[in-house]
């Protein structure tokens, strides 16, 4: 299994926003959207083997995370408006500190991004942090088959989020020196880890 977890540092945490404004209201839903589609899509078919944990922290509830069970998703298009619309719906759904399902395979939970960690490191061999400055990808061995990775959004890991991160077996990995989008971080994790049989 493959897990991906990425804070939305400032997307809203309520299901009060317009399908109209996806990259601007929403406090950049957009980019998690564009995450969606790089952690599941192939050209004919959905992930499996992949479950996709979205941290929102904006106003007006945070922190409330959106989950994403490859195994299980059904109504899943690779548009973002069409997506935009599932994360609505589960914002709009009563949720407390248990997972509530929404639609097949997206669940909402008033958890937050250390809940997420801990809930991953459990199930997780390693926690792999993304990053410019880590070991490079190429070089690194993965000894578990159950592996989670966290990226940021448009901004990198807070100190506090870097800090727990390192509460659990982790490590900082690098897909090159230059700096991309967190969607085509996962893509590139995804294509690695299918060449390496992972
Ligand atoms: C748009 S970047 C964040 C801001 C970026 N670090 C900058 O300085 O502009 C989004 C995230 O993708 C991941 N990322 C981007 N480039 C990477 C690389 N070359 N190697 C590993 N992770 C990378 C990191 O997790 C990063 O926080």
């Amino acid at each position: 299994m493959r897990f991906f977890i990425v804070p939305g540092h400032r997307v809203v945490t309520g299901g009060d926003f317009t399908l109209n404004d996806l990259s601007g209201s929403t406090g950049r839903l957009d980019i998690l959207l564009r995450c969606v589609n790089s952690a599941f899509f192939l050209s004919n078919s959905i992930r499996q083997d992949v479950e996709l944990y979205l941290v929102l922290l904006g106003q007006p509830e945070p922190p409330k995370t959106v989950k994403f069970v490859g195994s299980e998703l059904r109504y899943l298009n690779p548009d973002e408006r069409s997506t935009a619309a599932l994360v609505r719906s589960a914002l709009m759904k009563r949720c407390e500190g248990e997972w509530a399902r929404s639609t097949p395979g997206i669940y909402v939970a008033r958890k937050g991004f250390d809940e997420i960690l801990a809930e991953c490191a459990g199930r997780a061999g390693e926690i792999f942090h993304l990053r410019e400055g880590g070991q490079d990808m190429r070089d690194a061995e993965f000894a578990a088959a159950d592996n989670a990775f966290v990226l940021g959004d448009q901004y990198d890991l807070t100190a506090g989020e870097e800090e727990a991160v390192a509460r659990f077996k982790n490590r900082a990995l690098s897909l090159g020196q230059k700096s991309m989008h967190t969607d085509h971080c996962i893509t590139i994790v995804n294509n690695a880890l299918d060449r390496a049989c992972r």
